[in-house]
């Protein structure tokens, strides 16, 4: 597979170096090189790689595809490279690779700090958007997912060597914020913030509290909900925030700076940082200016006293509404501020990409958003993109919640993974001989593991079910398995480097060497597969393969009790280049396995 704009410094893999063998043997025979491509094996009892060329070529030249493979095979056969190539079924070509290319190929990643990854060839810039929660409001299992998600992307876009900017992009500018100024002011009327003719200096020290929001917020939603003129006197606060009252502005810096410095541990406690902590708000000042821009090129249009913008096209499967500029009210809302968050952006960071990671029940809007800013000239439509997925469901087939029916709290929910991951290396019987702190360290890694690795290793787009029992275990395909596999290579390195014992050339023998080399080879395709498709889970099926692997290796082949002193080397070597890819590829789902274990 290759990487798209601009190509790839593509990795020499041994699917690769076949498929060039390949094309050359179907072009030798006047046919098209494109059919020489190989991939790996279904079948990987009777082959490393498959090639179906010759079912297509044969329709082409009108000869059977047995025929075809033949000749083809006959070719391959002088290669080095080639072990054994055979004809299957109609006309499949099977390869199996030489034990030399294994250990010429296995050499290569032992050697490359990058064991075996490529990189783009050209840096793009890339804005990626994620974690989107908002002030005041809990977070909940979305933020989580856009958290997990957007922050595996950006670590993956990062090491294929793209300019990523990672905002987090704050809901700070809704009705909430006018439901929360009014809740504050019903009960603490004589703070000078509600006082309009006082235009300040205001006090330095929030009068609220991240637990005040968290009761707050949702008293006053109640509150709303149960009495319109609640409600409207939330909506004028918020208009007249917007409009840059002093007081209330002052007022709202508390909240975004009380949110953000329990969000900023919240993250951190998940391992997942931000180079922006923009918010709606950011892009309110473009908006006027977007308005007088769209109103005067004629792409806004009045419609029963709100400005829009139709997006509708004649190929729609389904109904795609305006895009909202203003309200009939005059306010601008979600469509507004994602639009002036293009142009801001395009001011700013110019990017090539955008990548927004959000909750899939959102696609419509960002449909509209994409339609609107390609509208306005802001960003090609093709630059934006939506990396939608399912939701976190509870036992009960619902959006997951706590234990207390409430909302989510990343802090409780890691609590919780902790406690679990502690009972499990209880009884795996791990984590024995060491401190209290390092254990509890173990903990916390095993915990973020298990829930990010669950989280990612589904298709971003299902949905799944919340289940921490299967989620710790430390067998299967679980984070914590792959932890232990990286934790007992770890100690293995450091036995040997405790004896002097030094990793030497790569000489693959048995099977299960060479099915350690075909895992490590095909980290190249897994990478641009997860690049291209935005699907870390296609990284997680990695890791678990290697890990697999690596297994079937420790089991078969002795390693530092192998007396032949060759292959004792060999196979430290291998463990290393595998050391460094589980590593590797850990790194990109956020993941960070111990020392010990
Ligand atoms: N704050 C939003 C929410 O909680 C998510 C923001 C997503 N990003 C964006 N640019 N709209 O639903």
């Amino acid at each position: 597979m290759t990487t798209s704009e601009g190509g790839s410094e593509r990795a020499e893999t041994l699917v690769r170096a076949l498929g060039v063998l390949g094309g050359q043997a179907f072009a030798s025979l006047g046919l098209d090189p494109s059919l020489g491509e190989f991939r790996r094996s279904d079948r990987p009892d009777l082959a490393d790689f498959q090639c179906n060329g010759a079912m297509t070529a044969a329709r082409a030249a009108k000869r059977s595809p047995r025929d075809i493979a033949g000749e083809v095979v006959e070719i391959l056969r002088r290669d080095p490279m080639v072990a054994d190539a055979e004809i299957a079924g109609p006309g499949f070509i099977n390869v199996r690779v030489s034990s030399a290319a294994l250990s010429h190929r296995a050499r290569r990643i032992f050697e490359d700090p990058r064991a075996g990854a490529e990189s783009v060839s050209r840096s793009r810039r890339v804005v990626i958007d994620f974690g989107g929660p908002n002030v005041a409001k809990p977070l909940h299992v979305g933020h989580l997912r856009s958290t997990i998600i957007g922050d595996s992307l950006q670590r993956l876009f990062r090491f294929m060597g793209d300019d990523v900017t990672s905002d987090v992009h704050l809901g700070d500018w809704g009705l909430q914020m006018g439901l929360l100024i009014t809740e504050v002011e019903d009960e603490r009327p004589d703070l000078p913030y509600f006082d309009a003719a006082f235009s300040g200096p205001f006090p330095s020290d929030s009068p609220v509290s991240m637990d005040d929001l968290e009761r707050l917020y949702p008293q006053a939603s109640a509150r709303s909900k149960a009495d319109g003129s609640r409600r409207d006197r939330a909506r004028r606060a918020t208009a007249e925030l917007q409009a840059g009252r002093a007081g209330y502005r002052a007022l709202w810096r508390h909240f975004v700076e009380t949110t953000q410095t329990g969000l900023e541990r919240e993250f951190r406690a998940l391992g997942v940082s931000f180079d922006l902590w923009k918010g709606e708000s950011d892009a309110d000042p473009l908006i006027p200016e977007i308005v007088a821009d769209l109103k005067a090129r004629g792409l806004a249009e009045l419609d029963d006293g709100a400005w829009i913008i139709p997006v509708a096209r004649d190929t729609d499967k389904k109904a795609v509404p305006p895009f909202m500029l203003v309200n009939s009210e005059g306010a601008s809302g979600y469509h507004a501020t994602d639009l002036g968050t293009v142009l801001d952006r395009k001011r700013t960071l110019d990017p090539e990409l955008s990548l927004y990671v959000v909750d899939q029940r959102q696609a419509l809007h960002f449909e509209q958003v994409f339609r609107a800013s390609a509208a306005a000239g802001y960003a090609a439509e093709s630059a934006l993109e939506h990396i939608g997925f399912g939701t976190m469901n509870g036992p009960d087939g619902k959006p997951f919640k706590t234990r207390e029916g409430g909302v989510l709290k990343l802090h409780d929910l890691i609590e919780q993974a902790k406690a679990a991951a502690r009972a499990r290396l209880i009884e795996a019987g791990l984590a024995e001989g060491v401190s209290s702190e390092e254990r509890e360290a173990i903990a916390t890694r095993v915990a973020i593991a298990a829930i990010k690795f669950a989280d990612l290793s589904n298709v971003r787009t299902t949905n799944y079910i919340f289940d921490l029992d299967r989620f710790t275990s430390f067998e299967g395909r679980t984070g914590p398995y792959l932890l232990y596999q990286c934790v007992r290579m770890k100690s293995l390195a450091r036995r040997a480097s405790e004896e002097g014992a030094a990793p030497g050339s790569i000489i693959v023998e048995l099977p299960a060497e060479r099915d350690l080399v075909l895992a490590l080879d095909s980290f190249a395709d897994a990478l641009s597969a997860a690049y291209e498709r935005r699907m870390p889970h296609i990284l997680c099926e990695h890791a678990y393969a290697l890990a697999q692997a690596f297994s079937g290796f420790y089991a078969a082949a002795p390693v530092l009790a192998e007396t032949d002193e060759a292959r004792r080397r060999s196979r430290l070597a291998l463990t290393l280049a595998t050391l460094r890819q589980l590593e590797l590829v850990l790194g990109l789902i956020g993941v960070e396995a111990p020392e010990r274990m």
